[in-house]
């Protein structure tokens, strides 16, 4: 990664020049490398907007096609992206949420206004049952967010009983209610944005309060909890510090929020109208994530020399003005083919430090900030992000592969550099992925790998995700404009395999 840098830096002005000359790539194949978590590939689900009811959940007796009231042709969508790990209630609505008003007879749940996202009543019809039942049905791992800023100590210990034991009065409900067994929790979050939305607390004070909330959180009948603590904001490297000091012996993971946001005051920009400039800067934010990451490695390194806890970012994603027309609060946004380059990228950052961060959570799975899926009424899109999870399928619980790309940088508004093209790459059961991202909006880019010794005759098919225009989307009238096609364009030559990225694209290709 340094050499692909000082490539980069030394490049960086003359971009356009070098676009004719290919971009080469090796590829480090070496036992030590780790596997590439699938739960970096996880999703958020919150209370908001649309992204549960009407989204996700329209009842049993709803009249868009469903099995036991989730949707079904969102339910194949999620399927298809193999989703590890899913993330609710919150967000910020968790920290509001009390679970025991989401169980029980639904005609009898207690209806609540959510307070956080644009005031809107909710029914409850959503709680814990339908939770957990949805994660059944997908195969994934739950992630539970508990409530820490306005909920007590025994009302989470209860829900992790409720939830998780064979025996005594909690279990006793559970299966009143229609459950029987207990499910399986792995994952679960202790508050959210604590220094914010999640009770505004100082470090120090959270730290205290972390670590007195987990303590009764049990592990009941061999379910062993991965206790997470909410972590810092972006740059915040004070809350890590104070964190990993004070509470880090008491914790598995600890959270860390990053959003590519222009500002967190006034406009954000819209999703589908910008300028060159603008989308260049875009990636040049989502790009600084490596940055973040990496400081606040620095510090757990610090105090968990033997990587014990993970970094787990579970917000992230593009965050802009809500559609007009969209009630105000529900973070409903379009997602264009800029949207699916911050994802590759930053998926592509997240395997390099793969070590440390152990999930990451795109915010959220539909109908909110940069989604996969859109739904209106019985209709439902695909995002270009969500092509981006469906190509880096392959990736999930590979061995990484590290990559040298040797390629052009553009210094972009604000300083940050930007390499033209960008690459990761992973090996499972023999077969090599990798995905490659061509960010320019005008150059094609000749691309050759090195490949492994043996590869000579490897046979090679691909996939491409790319557009006519960068700020193309999916909408209900044109919910094909952006979609994966097979990529024919690469072959293997001497043990090279070669290739020409059209401009804005990306590609995953599998070699074996
Ligand atoms: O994802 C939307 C919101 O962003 C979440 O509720 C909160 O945790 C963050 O500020």
């Amino acid at each position: 990664m340094r050499k692909q840098l000082l490539l980069g830096a030394l490049a960086a002005m003359a971009s356009t020049a070098m676009a004719a000359s290919p971009v080469t790539i090796t590829l480090d194949v070496n036992d030590e490398s780790p596997i590439i978590q699938k739960e970096i590939y996880g999703q958020f689900a919150e209370h908001l907007g649309t992204c549960i009811y009407g989204g996700i959940w329209v009842g049993p007796d709803s009249d868009i096609p469903n099995t036991d009231g989730y949707r079904n042709d969102v339910l194949q969508a999620f399927r298809e992206l193999k989703v590890p790990v899913l993330r609710w209630p919150g967000g910020c609505f968790a920290d509001e949420y009390h679970w025991m008003d989401g169980i029980g007879p639904r005609e009898n749940r207690p209806r609540m206004v959510n307070n956080n996202w644009g005031g809107t009543v909710e029914d409850n019809s959503f709680g814990t049952h339908e939770f957990f039942n949805l994660c059944e049905m997908l195969g994934c791992e739950p992630y539970l967010s508990g409530n820490v800023g306005s909920g007590t100590v025994e009302e989470l210990a209860k829900w992790v009983e409720y939830i998780t034991a064979a025996d005594g009065p909690m279990a006793k409900l559970r299966a009143e209610n229609g459950r029987k067994e207990p499910w399986h929790l792995k994952y679960l979050g202790v508050g959210n944005e604590s220094w914010g939305c999640g009770g505004n607390f100082t470090p120090d004070y959270y730290a205290n309060v972390y670590r007195r909330y987990q303590t009764y959180c049990r592990n009941f009948n061999g379910n062993r909890l991965y206790k997470i603590a909410s972590g810092a904001s972006d740059y915040d490297y004070n809350w890590t510090e104070v964190l990993m000091r004070d509470a880090g012996r008491f914790m598995d993971g600890i959270s860390l929020h990053y959003y590519t946001v222009t500002t967190w005051s006034g406009s954000k920009g819209a999703a589908t109208k910008f300028d060159d400039d603008a989308y260049y800067w875009t990636l040049g934010k989502c790009l600084e994530i490596e940055d973040v990451i990496k400081k606040h490695v620095d510090i757990m390194d610090r105090y968990d020399r033997r990587g014990h806890v993970g970094l787990l970012v579970d917000e992230w994603g593009t965050w802009w003005d809500e559609e007009p027309g969209t009630i105000r609060g529900h973070l409903y946004q379009q997602n264009t083919m800029r949207d699916a380059m911050v994802a590759a990228l930053s998926l592509n950052v997240f395997h390099n430090y793969t070590r440390r961060v152990k999930m990451t959570n795109i915010a959220q799975i539909a109908n909110v900030l940069q989604s996969m899926v859109l739904t209106k009424g019985d209709q439902m899109v695909l995002t270009p992000t969500y092509y981006v999870f469906k190509m880096y399928v392959p990736h999930q619980d590979a061995k990484l592969v590290p990559v040298d790309v040797n390629t052009a940088y553009r210094k972009v508004d604000g300083g940050r550099l930007v390499p033209n093209v960008s690459a990761t790459a992973s090996v499972k059961d023999g077969v090599y992925s990798i995905s490659l991202t061509n960010v320019d909006l005008n150059e094609t880019q000749p691309v050759e790998i090195a490949l492994p010794a043996g590869m000579k005759n490897a046979k090679v098919t691909g996939e491409i995700l790319t557009c006519a225009n960068i700020a193309d989307y999916n909408d209900f009238g044109q919910p094909e404009k952006v979609s994966l096609k097979a990529f024919k364009g690469a072959k293997v030559e001497n043990g090279k395999l070669k290739l020409t990225m059209p401009a804005k694209s990306i590609i995953t290709l599998s070699v074996k």
